[in-house]
């Protein structure tokens, strides 16, 4: 177990492709004084990736992934964790697939962020079908992962009411404030259970 007074953090990369609004959230999360860990490094396979913002703005290492040849990305990214002694990977939005060998070598250490009720709604889209289907909750989940897509055994959830006039739009506003607290939590307890 980990002490919480210890000063040794543990070392988070957050692989992102968009916006980045978890990755803000968890470098906010990292700088309070209890925090148990620290975010080390940002990966991306988006040059274009909004989020790569916050890496600069909060002096994160960043590290841009060409995913044209898989094997190559997977040996550059194994680089960089070792390089920055990387224990967790927190996946945020990230749109690729990672090799089942990436996987296998940070078992149980890879972790995600579903805007749904996992087991239901893998995949992407999510909001559009859950609204179609006229779900009365929908939510969040965060995930081991596994080689299966969102299959990973699961950490934490948080339910979402579906209100009547709900948009994609509406319901993805509530659904990612309700991520921003669950991510950092479920984190923290896996990280305690280390
Ligand atoms: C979130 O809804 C997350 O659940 C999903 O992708 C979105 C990423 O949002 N995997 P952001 O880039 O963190 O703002």
């Amino acid at each position: 177990m980990l002490k919480s007074t210890g000063v040794k953090k543990i070392n988070i990369a957050v692989f992102i492709s968009g916006t980045g609004t978890n990755l803000k959230n968890l470098i906010k999360c990292s700088s309070k004084k209890q925090s148990k860990f620290k975010i080390k490094l940002v990966v991306s396979n988006n040059t274009y990736a909004k989020g790569l913002k916050y890496a600069k703005k909060f002096k994160i290492k960043k590290k841009i992934i060409n995913y044209k040849n898989l094997k190559n990305s997977e040996i550059h990214i194994l680089h960089y964790l070792n390089k920055e002694k990387i224990n967790i990977i927190c996946l945020a939005g990230f749109m690729k697939i990672l090799t089942a060998n990436l996987i296998k070598k940070f078992k149980g250490k890879i972790i995600n962020i579903h805007p749904s009720l996992l087991p239901k709604y893998k995949g992407l889209n999510t909001h559009q079908r859950v609204i179609d289907n006229k779900e009365k909750y929908s939510g969040c989940t965060v995930h081991y992962v596994n080689p299966k897509l969102d299959a990973g055994k699961i950490i934490l959830q948080k339910r979402v009411k579906i209100l009547k006039k709900d948009t994609v739009k509406k319901l993805s506003k509530r659904i990612l404030t309700q991520e921003h607290l669950l991510y950092p939590k479920a984190l923290e307890k896996i990280i305690s259970s280390l």
